[in-house]
């Protein structure tokens, strides 16, 4: 897995040190986003041991900058993964069907193994979906898995009106103009008013960063001048733009964000 990424809060993968022992991560190696040559080393130090490898589709982390993939970082992933044997596996829970209703991959020009969907395909009903190759899937079933939940017809039912309207209203072609619009504002406004910052990642999911704020206490700052207005800038996580919002939505934030930076100037 890629240093640094949030895949979820078990053992193997949790950024909290609480309840994990050595040996959950005993089978876990990392790497840099964007660097084929460590992940091509870590094929050659565990050489015909690596089952798989797990990414987002872009470096979405929290509490930092999000980073897009290099040219041709992907297709070198896919390659080595083939090369080597082992299955390519993305998490697509955050990133999924904002920036493709095909899955993000479909969006970098790829083809994974297998993929986790969540968040989005429920429109905030709780649900998730691992979907792959035809070929694991006899694999997949000697899994077990279940849950109190795990039959929850109201949100399947949800998760497939979610996909109808999706496609229908054009929603990631909204999410994308949407962010687009909010775009270059805040890096002018705050170069207006001598606060510099600028969006991260994609249009449909942006992160925003300040310069000269080690300690993050500048983005909290305005984070919470921008809310008090009536807008939610989240100070450290990814924004995500929603099928449901409008162009007046999106000037009234940065009408929120200029007033916040003026009474931050002042
Ligand atoms: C990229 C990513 N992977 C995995 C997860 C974990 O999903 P869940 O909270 O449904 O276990 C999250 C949740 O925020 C996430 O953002």
């Amino acid at each position: 897995m890629v240093k640094g990424t949030y895949h979820g809060a078990h053992a193997w993968c949790t950024p909290g040190h609480g309840g994990v022992i050595a040996e959950d991560r005993a089978h876990i190696v990392t790497f840099s986003w964007n660097r084929i040559d460590e992940l091509r080393e870590l094929f050659r130090a565990h050489k015909g041991d690596i089952a798989g490898v797990i990414m987002t589709p872009y470096h979405h982390p929290t509490f930092a900058p999000s980073e897009m993939p290099a040219p041709g970082f992907w297709t070198a992933v896919e390659a080595l993964c083939r090369e080597e044997g082992a299955l390519l596996v993305i998490d697509d829970v955050r990133a999924g069907w904002r920036l493709s209703i095909r899955g993000s991959h479909d969006f970098f020009g790829f083809t994974p193994d297998i993929v986790v969907f969540c968040k989005a395909i429920g429109n905030g009903f709780p649900i998730s979906a691992a979907v792959g190759k035809e070929e694991f899937k006899a694999a997949a079933s000697r899994v077990f898995l279940t849950g109190s939940y795990w039959n929850g017809a109201a949100c399947m039912a949800a998760a497939l009106k979610t996909i109808e309207i999706m496609e229908r209203d054009d929603a990631v072609g909204i999410m994308r103009r949407m962010g687009e619009r909010l775009g270059q504002g805040p890096s002018e406004l705050g170069d207006r008013y001598g606060t510099p910052m600028k969006l991260t990642g994609p249009p449909a999911i942006p992160y925003l960063i300040l310069d000269d704020d080690e300690d993050l206490y500048k983005i909290q700052r305005l984070a919470a001048e921008v809310t008090r207005r009536g807008s939610f800038f989240h100070p450290h996580h990814n924004w995500f733009m929603s099928a449901a919002h409008t162009e007046a939505d999106v000037d009234e934030s940065l009408g929120h964000a200029e007033d916040a930076l003026k009474a931050m100037r002042s």
